[in-house]
Parts: structure tokens; sequence; C-alpha cells
């Protein structure tokens, strides 16, 4: 069944890609952003890439009568939440912006959804909400526990979708914890367009890459992993939201509430990713090995089995693949 799907937060490198993948499994779409954190302009190349068209509202996920005015005149019938703030560290600094925003822009998606009679609601999660983990790979049913504001925030969306799809048969309601994102539509023209200093490892790499910054810094090379550098499952992009689609098709045979990890199942350390990129673009990237990075863990890894038996999802792309990808990306 064809569904009208409203992305909150659908302008950024995420949503942008989910839109994408949604318009090519025959969705139409909508995106509500505030455009805090997303390139002007990426809806615009997934338009011309797929010859569709999106409806675009600039505004605020957090504003209840816009988004239920959206849904109603749109004919939403699922809604993708990935409206929110999104950096660890300054989680850390910001806890009132990140916990004010995050929760209520969920909060009040949910609530105009109610009121438009809009059931379907898909939940970007993470794997942070982990924590330190215990073993990797990590399967759904691992303790959570996250250890920074922002992950705490997906960690109390979580138990309130719980909530709510307990409280009225009408909802579906998936929560996705995402490994690490990494890539790029084949196209090239949708690229992680990080605002100011990146965070994380592929930004940082391209841009050593590019040429924008000298050298890479490792944050540890002591840990207890194969090369002492911190391990991640990198999972591409086009994996993760084709993920989405497969998670929203599943809903219309589903009830209730489900959690599913959307990750490759393979880790690779930050050295191992260093040399991939190394190997796709035939350049030399300088690093330097440096202090730990507070609230780091070793090894994030997911296991994917539950996704892959539930939804008929997996990942078909590889980590050169994303490497590949995040560079032909910086190139067009
Ligand atoms: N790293 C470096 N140098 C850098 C950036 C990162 O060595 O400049 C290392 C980190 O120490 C870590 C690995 O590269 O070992 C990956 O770090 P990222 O910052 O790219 O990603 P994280 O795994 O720390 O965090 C990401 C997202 C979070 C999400 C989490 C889920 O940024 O939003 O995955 O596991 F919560």
């Amino acid at each position: 069944m064809a569904e009208t799907v409203l992305v909150t937060g659908g302008a950024g490198y995420i949503g942008s890609h989910t839109a994408l993948a949604l318009l090519e499994a025959g969705h139409d779409v909508v995106v509500v952003d505030n455009y805090v954190n997303a390139k002007p302009g990426a809806l615009a190349d997934v338009e011309d890439v797929t010859g569709r068209s999106i409806t675009v509202v600039d505004g605020d996920a957090r504003d209840r009568k816009l988004v239920e005015h959206t849904m109603r005149e749109n004919g939403v019938t699922a809604v993708i939440h990935m409206a929110a703030l999104k950096a660890v560290g300054e989680s850390v600094e910001m806890p009132i912006e990140y916990y004010g925003n995050n929760l209520e822009s969920a909060i009040s998606t949910l609530d105009a959804m109610r009121a438009a009679g809009v059931w379907k609601f898909v939940f970007s999660s993470s794997a942070t909400v982990y924590g330190d983990p215990e073993s990797c790979p990590i399967p759904e049913t691992a303790s959570i526990g996250a250890t920074n504001p922002y992950g705490m925030t997906k960690q109390m969306i979580e138990v309130i979708l719980e909530d709510v799809a307990a409280s009225d048969e009408r909802w579906t309601i998936t929560s996705l914890r995402y490994f690490n994102p990494i890539g790029a539509h084949e196209s090239g023209r949708i690229s992680e367009a990080p605002i100011g200093k990146p965070n994380n490892l592929m930004p940082m790499v391209m841009d050593v890459a590019t040429g924008r910054r000298d050298k890479v810094m490792v944050f540890g090379n002591d840990w207890p992993t194969v090369d002492g550098t911190g391990v991640r499952d990198y999972i591409h992009v086009m994996d993760l939201v084709e993920g989405h689609v497969a998670a929203l098709e599943a809903m219309s045979a589903q009830s209730g509430y489900e959690v599913y990890n959307l990750g490759q199942g393979r880790g690779t350390s930050v050295l191992e990713l260093i040399k991939a990129v190394e190997d796709v673009t035939g350049l030399s990237i300088a690093y330097e090995i440096t202090d730990r990075r507070a609230g780091d863990i070793a090894e994030c890894v997911a296991d994917p089995t539950r996704a892959n038996t539930e939804l008929g999802w997996k990942t078909r792309r590889s980590t050169a693949d994303g490497c590949r990808d995040s560079w032909n990306s910086q190139n067009t």
C-alpha cells in the first residue's frame, strides 16, 4: 500500500536520503524541517534525482498546529520522526535544549497525529541507548542505559512510545536504533554536510581527504579492540533508509510497539576505516593518535537478526561501498 509519509527533520542527511528511498519505493513524501542543521537544496536534489516532487514545509515539529494542519492538508498516512538535535558533546553542554527540543518535538508530533487520525509512527532512535554494551554484537534485548543527554532523549522517547502504543490499539509504532551511518546516494548529489567542525569520524576523514583539514585526530589507541582504536558498525545510509521503508511497509501487518537495530553486524576500527578510505580514494589520510574522547566506548556493533527476519531487510552495501560513496558525494 502506497503511503503518504510525513518525514519530520526530512531535510537533513538521513532525512533527505529517506525521502529519496520512499519516493523510489512509490510512496509520497511531505517534509517538515526547521533547517537548523540541514543543507538548503538537498530536497531539490532528491526531486531532481527521482523526478518526483516533495511537499516541503519550513517549520518546527514542535508546532503542533502546523504539523496537524500539514498532515490533514496532504492526506498523510504515516510519520517518520527524525527531527532532533543530535550532537552528543553539545548535549552535555546544553541538556535543557536537548531534552526540551527532542522530547517536545516527539510528544507534539504524536499529539498532532492523534488529532489528525494518523497512527503509524517510525522513530529515529540510536544505538547510543545501549550505552557501554556488555558484549557485541548487541541484540535489541540487551540492557539499555544511555550515558549522555542526547542518548537519554532517545531512550526516554522509546519509553514514551511503548506507553503510547499500549494506550490505544490504533497505534503502530516502531523504533529504529541506528548504528553509524556513512556514505551517500550513488548519484553523489546528496551529501552529509555538517555545519561547523564535524563530530563524527567519516565527515572528519572526508575533510582531510578533500584538504579542508590537515589530519584526523584518532581518539585513543589503547581500547581493548583489534588495533586499540574504537570499533563501530558503519552502515551505508542507503541501507539504513531502505530499513525505514521496510519498517514502514511491515507496519500494515503489525500492531503495537517494535524495536529494530539497523546495522551491518560487522565492526570496523578507526584505523581500518581510514585505510578503507585510502584504498577507495588512492589518497594518504594523515592522522595523529590523541587522548580518548570523553564518553566514548570501545565497541558498538549491531546484531541485526531481528530486522533481517521480521522486516525482510538486510544491508547490501559494504563499509568500502560507504567510503566510496562518501567520497563520491564530496566531488560533485
Ligand atoms: N573518532 C575519532 N576521531 C574523530 C571522530 C571520531 O577517532 O575525529 C572515533 C571515535 O572515538 C569512535 C569512532 O571514531 O571510536 C566513531 O565516532 P563517531 O563520533 O563517528 O560516532 P560515535 O559512535 O561516537 O557516535 C555515533 C553518533 C551518535 C550515536 C552513536 C550510536 O554520532 O549520535 O553513534 O552508537 F549516538
